[in-house]
């Protein structure tokens, strides 16, 4: 475990690898207490997901509140956020409560208000992360407020453009979507972020050893004192 500015970075030396130690970071905190687990959807915390589905941890007195969602997609959608973690996570292990936020409520003031009480009612103890081509976190593209809750996000042409394939019709294909903010995600006690691949190799360095700067989202984790980072030898490559 290297200790490089205030995150212990851990190299794995693939993801199945990956999902082990992903998986004893979780089952870490939850025997020291964890009651509300931060989650994500993406390739990434997939087997970390196996790996807890496998396990005989036990979820159903904890509560988990996820990361993002599509706006105007319904939970049942396929191609929902909520439909990915009922699919990796929750139908096998059944959370007392999990909260997604609610992509069905075109109401976005209303929506992401909701969202903030839910994570004030139940502060994260533990938020699991994936990490962005472009250093973003949860749907916090470069340039937003490191200080912002939860809010609507215009997603970028090239996101719409690559969901594409996965909607019948091109109307379908959403344009926003809700995700908690920088600020939401540094408030929770523990921070897990993964990264697999050399694609994701300049934005790993950019987050651990470059500046903190709006310019890289990821970067504001050096500010907060409990980040741990899982990483293969191709994510890591260009951390110096
Ligand atoms: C997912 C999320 C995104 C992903 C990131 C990496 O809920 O908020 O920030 O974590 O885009 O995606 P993958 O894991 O697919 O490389």
């Amino acid at each position: 475990m290297k200790q490089l500015t205030n995150m212990n970075v851990q190299i794995v030396s693939d993801k199945l690898a990956g999902g082990q130690a992903g998986f004893n970071v979780f089952q870490q905190a939850i025997a020291n207490g964890a009651k509300v687990l931060g989650l994500a959807t993406g390739s990434t915390p997939v087997t970390i997901y196996e790996q807890l589905v496998a396990s005989d941890l036990d979820f159903s007195q904890l509560t988990s509140v996820n990361l993002d969602e599509y706006v105007g997609l319904n939970a049942d959608h396929p191609q929902s956020y909520h439909y990915f973690m009922q699919h990796h996570l929750f139908n096998q292990k059944p959370f007392a409560n999990s909260y997604v936020p609610d992509g069905s409520n075109l109401d976005a003031t209303a929506a992401t208000h909701e969202y903030d009480q839910i994570i004030a009612e139940n502060p994260i103890d533990l938020q699991l992360l994936g990490l962005g081509q472009n250093g973003h976190i949860g749907f916090n593209e470069p340039g937003t407020d490191p200080k912002s809750t939860t809010h609507k996000v215009a997603l970028t042409s090239s996101t719409i453009a690559a969901n594409a394939r996965f909607f019948d019709d091109a109307d379908e294909v959403p344009r926003y979507a809700y995700s908690m903010g920088i600020g939401s995600i540094l408030q929770a006690k523990q921070i897990l972020i993964v990264a697999y691949g050399e694609a994701k190799a300049a934005a790993v360095a950019a987050m651990i050893q470059g500046p903190v700067t709006p310019d890289v989202p990821a970067s504001y984790l050096q500010t907060h004192p409990n980040v741990h980072v899982i990483l293969d030898e191709a994510a890591a490559s260009q951390l110096h």
